[in-house]
């Protein structure tokens, strides 16, 4: 293997409390490049946060470490390197990204930026390295996965990943919709899915979650992991109490980003069984973004996925009616969840790898 660049430095950053604090300002370049990284990545500027909005989900907590890098060549900031690192017992995984301006690519700072993950991981005893990327279209040779469905370019960074011991598990799809456009076509659905969901009523809050649906709530948080199609990629099982609850939706609300959540309740028990997620910026002009959406599995057929994402977004129009898209990301062999947001008018726009490597213990 080559030697790494000359004059090359990873410069971890320490979380600030505060935007304003004098220690922010590798905070703030952190994120700088990070929405530049993206915007070129995407094509689209959908993705871009502003510092003080990420800074809540950068919050060391009882949960999760999250370690973040500067890479620094020259004195300049070309890119970034982040370890998020699960704290659930016996826990075996980490999920990292290397987001690197496109200036720098093909000079190794990916392959040392990867040293540097293989390092963290290890010095936290974790075997299972994960990651996502965006794998814009482009002609050429393709790359499936073992489940059957989807293919991404073989690009730069699909090389990359396989270089360093990588196998693509699942593709997935980003989708969007235009709001306006598919407003008509959405009250229709939201009618067909109310007559085929009799026995549920929607519920609808923004964070902070009422307290008669904190353990409703939480419950279906912890099924994301479970009952949501993750092919070969690995998470811990996660318990979702109230305090651990209360902590995510900090993420929300220090950062000033309104959240709707939409929950189906069955009428009969009280019982909360289905939901969807819509977030936004403090500016209500930007996209917005579709979080988790779930029904649980023992409550399946009854259209609830529809109603909920239909309720959710006829709701949203009045609350950010100035929000022009919506974006939403699902495992391409998801068909139930596919077949709800075509019907409903999402188009594909991009696709991503999820990319794994074991190492050995
Ligand atoms: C994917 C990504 C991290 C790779 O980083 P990178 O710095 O371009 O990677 P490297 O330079 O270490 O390796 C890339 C290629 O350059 C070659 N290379 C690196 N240094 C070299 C050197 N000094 N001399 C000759 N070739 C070199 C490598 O052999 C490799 O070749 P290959 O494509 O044939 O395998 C970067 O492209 C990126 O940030 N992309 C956008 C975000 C992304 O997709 N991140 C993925 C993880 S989240």
């Amino acid at each position: 293997m080559y030697a790494p660049p000359t004059g090359l430095e990873f410069r971890q950053i320490a979380i600030p409390t505060s935007i304003e604090s004098p220690d922010a300002a590798d905070f703030i370049e952190m994120v700088r490049v990070r929405n530049l990284v993206y915007l070129e990545m995407n094509g689209h500027d959908d993705e871009r946060i502003a510092p003080e909005e990420l800074l809540p989900a950068m919050q060391r907590t009882d949960y999760e470490i999250r370690l973040v890098w500067l890479a620094v060549q020259d004195g300049e900031t070309i890119g970034r390197v982040g370890v998020d690192i699960p704290l659930e017992e016996d826990s075996k995984v980490v999920f990292w990204r290397i987001e690197l301006l496109r200036s720098s690519w093909g000079r190794g700072v990916g392959t040392a930026g990867h040293a540097l993950v293989e390092r963290v991981a290890r010095e936290h005893g974790r075997t299972v390295l994960q990651s996502w990327t965006s794998h814009p279209d482009a002609p050429g040779p393709r790359l499936s996965p073992p489940t059957g469905f989807g293919s991404i370019p073989d690009d730069h960074a699909a090389r990359f990943y396989r270089r360093h011991g990588y196998s693509l598990e699942q593709v997935e799809r980003n989708s969007a919709l235009d709001i306006h456009e598919a407003l008509p076509r959405l009250r229709d659905l939201h009618a067909e899915a109310l007559a085929a969901s009799g026995d549920y009523r929607i519920v609808q809050w923004f964070l902070p979650t009422p307290p008669e649906f904190v353990a409703g709530y939480g419950w279906m948080k912890s099924r994301m992991i479970t009952d949501a199609p993750a092919a070969a990629m690995e998470f811990d099982e996660e318990e979702w109490d109230a305090a651990r609850l209360r902590r995510h939706e900090a993420i929300y609300l220090d950062a000033g980003r309104p959240m709707q959540v939409t929950a189906a309740q069955h009428i009969a028990t009280g019982e909360l069984c289905a939901f969807n997620e819509l977030v936004i910026g403090s500016d209500l002009t930007e996209a917005t973004h579709q979080e988790d959406t779930l029904v649980l599995a023992e409550h399946r057929g009854h259209r609830l996925g529809l109603l909920v994402k239909c309720a959710a977004l006829l709701a949203w129009r009045d609350f950010a009616p100035d929000s022009p898209r919506v974006l939403t990301y699902n495992a391409e062999e998801n068909r139930p969840m596919l077949d709800i947001n075509e019907a409903m008018g999402f188009v594909p726009i991009a696709y991503g790898g999820a990319w794994k490597k074991v190492l050995d213990a």
